[in-house]
């Protein structure tokens, strides 16, 4: 089972679900989260632990903890959730904890990548499912998906192009985790099987 933590669209969280992985809640930080809507039509136990309720970082997280508590499952999986979440957090969820972030780390961490990657000119960009350590958008790659980028391509298509590869790879990622397929060795991922840690994206 699985915990996934949102806290707008949802179109990681739709792509987890759809893969028929086992999703135990959704939970988000935002009431306003529009992916919500479709975790209640799908009957999902859904919750908001609003961060604007909370006087301090740990509070908030001691909260978000405690809900996704009430699930116990093996698996958290951070799907567009935009909180930084206290090492202490992160450290209690050690190898359970994943996210979806949309680049090739390590190259672009952070906000607005796909304008960054244009900027910079890269040719490949792409994106990356990771286990989370506490520094913002690092920690171990599970598997990454590239794109080739186009030629006066605008950086709303490349982030569709790019959202489409992310809906093939977190599932994939999440399903390996659950199926105790993921081995972490000196900040390495290898999956069981050797399934290709690489997608190559056709378009
Ligand atoms: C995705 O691009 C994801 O990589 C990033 O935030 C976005 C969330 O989109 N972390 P969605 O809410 O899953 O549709």
């Amino acid at each position: 089972m699985l915990v996934v933590l949102i806290s707008g669209r949802g179109s990681n969280m739709q792509a987890l679900v759809e893969a028929g992985l086992p999703v135990a809640a959704v939970i988000s930080n935002r009431a306003d989260a529009a992916g919500l809507e479709f975790a209640r039509a799908r009957n999902i136990p859904t919750a908001v632990v609003d961060h604007a309720g909370f006087a301090s970082r740990d509070a908030f997280d001691d909260a978000l903890a405690r809900e996704i508590e009430r699930h116990r499952p093996r698996l958290v999986a951070l799907a567009g959730f935009m909180r930084v979440l206290t090492p202490a957090f992160v450290e209690s969820y050690r190898h359970r904890l994943l996210n979806i972030h949309p680049s090739l780390l390590p190259a672009f961490p952070g906000l607005h990548t796909h304008e960054r990657a244009l900027a910079a000119g890269v040719k490949l960009h792409g994106c990356t499912v990771h286990f989370v350590t506490p520094e913002l958008d690092s920690g171990p790659i599970v598997i990454q998906a590239v794109v080739r980028v186009r030629p006066g391509e605008e950086s709303g298509e490349l982030a569709a192009r790019v959202l489409r590869q992310e809906h093939v790879i977190y599932p994939r990622a999440a399903g390996w985790f659950l199926d105790d397929r993921l081995v972490i060795r000196d900040g390495v991922v290898r999956v069981k099987g050797d399934d290709a840690q690489l997608v190559l994206a056709a378009d």
